[in-house]
């Protein structure tokens, strides 16, 4: 039997302004969700238009208000940041980053070519980079922040099948460190969230069959399947002032198979 979940209501997230990327399904999706869901002011960039203009309309539906979403190809680094910049002037400045983006292709040592390292880190590993590039100087406007990098757990338990994606999620942790103390002098926090397995429709339909569910199984501590949307509660957490000194950190969401 599953537990019922009381979850939290963060007060200071209230009014607050969020930037998520690719945030139209899944984990982003959840996220941009869970914040509108506490009162923050939400946008997001995606290339899945429908998906975001369902997920935008059934935020409104439920009462949660109007979330901001651009069309957007995050691999290419001066159209997010001009996304960002109009958010930022239709909003206000941003004291939320969630870099969530990422796209876990499969492929084999030797099939990447120069140029497919340059793709898989284009999505997987510089928009994180160039986003807090671009939402820093409104977050120090604001006398303070919170960056939030989705890493992986996948890498540390030695998941083959995605070489380049790998190396792009383990770069999570060393830019989460790599920051943490030029932005902590101006009371931006930045700390990695590493989902484990998670349930999304692409997870369920492109790589979960009988075998990985059973992998699951036996390596998780907990019984039960996790959730974008158990995912997008850490992130809450660590975006909110209830995690105030907590900063240059990694925080696993994994069921305890790490
Ligand atoms: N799902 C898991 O099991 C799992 C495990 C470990 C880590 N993660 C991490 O969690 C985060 C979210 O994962 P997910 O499973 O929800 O991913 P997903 O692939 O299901 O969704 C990614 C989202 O990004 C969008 N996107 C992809 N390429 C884009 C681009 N070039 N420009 C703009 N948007 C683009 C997609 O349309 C989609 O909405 C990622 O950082 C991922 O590495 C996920």
């Amino acid at each position: 039997m599953v537990m019922k979940r009381s979850l939290a209501v963060f007060p200071s997230l209230r009014g607050q302004r969020v930037f998520v990327t690719g945030g139209a399904t899944a984990v982003g999706a959840a996220i941009v969700s869970a914040f509108a869901a506490q009162g923050a002011q939400v946008a997001f960039v995606d290339v899945a238009d429908e998906d975001s203009q369902q997920l935008v309309a059934d935020i409104q539906a439920q009462g949660f208000g109007t979330v901001w979403w651009r069309h957007c190809d995050v691999c290419d680094v001066a159209a997010l940041q001009a996304a960002m910049a109009d958010a930022r002037q239709e909003l206000g400045d941003f004291s939320i980053l969630v870099n969530n983006v990422a796209s876990d292709d499969r492929h084999t040592l030797e099939s990447v070519t120069p140029d497919y390292w340059d793709e898989r880190m284009a999505v997987n590993q510089r928009p994180a980079f160039f986003a807090i590039q671009a939402v820093v100087p409104g977050m120090r406007r604001l006398g303070g922040g919170a960056i939030i990098n989705l890493g992986s757990t996948g890498w540390q338990q030695k998941s083959g099948g995605y070489p380049c994606y790998a190396v792009a999620k383990s770069s999570m942790n060393g830019l989460t460190r790599g920051l943490a103390e030029t932005l902590g002098a101006d009371r931006i926090r930045i700390n990695t969230v590493s989902p484990g397995w998670v349930m999304t429709p692409r997870q369920l339909s492109k790589w979960l069959d009988d075998a990985t569910l059973g992998q699951i199984r036996h390596n998780q501590c907990l019984p039960d399947m996790i959730q974008a949307s158990d995912v997008a509660r850490m992130v809450l957490f660590l975006a909110s002032d209830d995690a105030a000194m907590c900063t240059a950190q990694e925080f696993k969401v994994d069921a305890g198979w790490n």
